[in-house]
């Protein structure tokens, strides 16, 4: 049975948007009053499709609904992935009414969001995400876009939805791997700006572990709300909402370095996030404690600490000058001055940076 258990606001004036999180939510009739027109294209992928496309459609009933089915992985969120959906609209002749529903992880739902975007100059677009990382951060704030070869989320637009489905029950088919890629980005929030989320996540997250649903729901719903929080107040990212990006700039690099796909996007970020907080350190910026708190707790998530051994420290340089936080040629960093206190800066000591990269694999570090 369905259980609407949050209702969430993005608020952003006249755009703003509801986030639903509950369980059995892609049984109940929220999204019909999100779909201005007739016309519908469900996007997923070759592994989703099959386990939850047939529920969400039984609900659209009526309306004109046509499906593309992508393959699955981070090697497909591509040009090519997104000119697959393009056909599948013109196909249809689904004009400028129509409404996009991404029904996947962030790869889908990433996509799917830019081809909104641009198809016809923008159409409507709903989030089903079923991943916990999707759940917790990608679905949420807009941003949508495709890799390049040379550098990741590359191409791309801010385009919002307009309402996000969370089914926390999707999560029971999610295998163990993909919840703890999940549970990096939910630690992030704690360590931006929300200390005592990281000590519940101290605390609790054995349970998120054995996927608890009470956990699990209050774990989405504070990721939800402090992103939305930050979001609001720098939709575009011209300030703050770069600290969401903590980890990002050393894990894109481990991401794009070992070929997209072999290291999960939220393993890339733990292991980018341990890195953040090792150089913080190494500049006296983050005490002792805190460091081994941080490290503490991602390793216990079953989580990498390090930088991987065959990603060479020169090519890691070389991939972190690929970021959408330099400007100007220089590189802007999420660092951390304590436990929920991230800060965006370029003005750091380039001798830690370099130390930290040095010695980013080293286990005795
Ligand atoms: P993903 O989309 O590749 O999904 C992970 C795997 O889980 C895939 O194999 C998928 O098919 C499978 N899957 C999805 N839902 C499932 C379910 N309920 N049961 C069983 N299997 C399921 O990866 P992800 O971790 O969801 O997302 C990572 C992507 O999100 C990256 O490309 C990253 O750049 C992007 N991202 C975007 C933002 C943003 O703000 N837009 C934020 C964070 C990450
Ligand atoms: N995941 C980073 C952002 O949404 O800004």
């Amino acid at each position: 049975m369905a259980s609407l258990q949050h209702t969430l606001k993005l608020d952003l004036a006249e755009r703003s948007y509801p986030i639903y999180i509950g369980r059995g939510l892609l049984d109940a009739d929220l999204l019909r009053p999100h779909i201005p027109g007739q016309q519908v294209l469900l996007v997923s992928n070759e592994t989703v499709a099959p386990l939850y496309l047939q529920r969400l459609q039984a609900g659209l009933e009526g309306l004109q609904l046509a499906c593309c089915i992508l393959p699955d992985g981070e090697q497909y969120k591509t040009l090519d992935s997104l000119n697959r959906i393009f056909d599948s609209l013109l196909q249809q002749r689904f004009d400028r009414g129509c409404t996009l529903i991404a029904l996947g992880g962030g790869v889908v739902g990433d996509i799917t969001g830019f081809a909104a975007a641009s198809y016809q100059r923008g159409v409507h677009f709903i989030q089903v995400p079923t991943t916990l990382l999707a759940q917790v951060d990608s679905s949420v704030g807009g941003k949508t876009g495709v890799n390049h070869p040379l550098g990741k989320n590359m191409i791309g637009a801010f385009y919002q939805p307009r309402c996000v489905l969370i089914d926390t029950d999707s999560l029971n088919t999610l295998d163990d791997r993909q919840l703890r890629a999940g549970i990096a980005e939910v630690i992030k929030y704690g360590l931006i700006n929300d200390a005592e989320f990281f000590a519940w996540l101290e605390a609790h997250y054995a349970k998120l572990l054995a996927r608890e649903p009470e956990a699990l729901a209050f774990a989405i719903e504070r990721s939800c709300a402090d992103k939305a929080d930050v979001v609001a107040a720098d939709e575009r990212e011209s300030g703050q909402r770069a600290l969401l990006n903590l980890g990002h700039s050393f894990g894109h690099a481990i991401e794009t370095g070992m070929g997209y796909g072999e290291w999960l996007h939220g393993e890339a970020v733990a292991a980018g996030m341990c890195l953040a907080a090792r150089m913080s350190a190494r500049m006296g910026w983050l005490d002792r404690s805190s460091l081994a708190r941080i490290l503490d707790l991602i390793e216990r998530c079953g989580l990498p600490s390090r930088a991987p051994q065959q990603l060479a420290p020169a090519r890691m340089t070389e991939l972190m000058a690929v970021d959408k936080k330099v400007l100007a040629g220089k590189l802007r960093l999420v660092l951390l001055k304590g436990i929920g206190q991230a800060l965006v800066t370029g003005e750091f000591d380039t001798e830690a940076l370099r130390e930290t990269l040095e010695r980013g694999a080293d286990r005795s570090n």
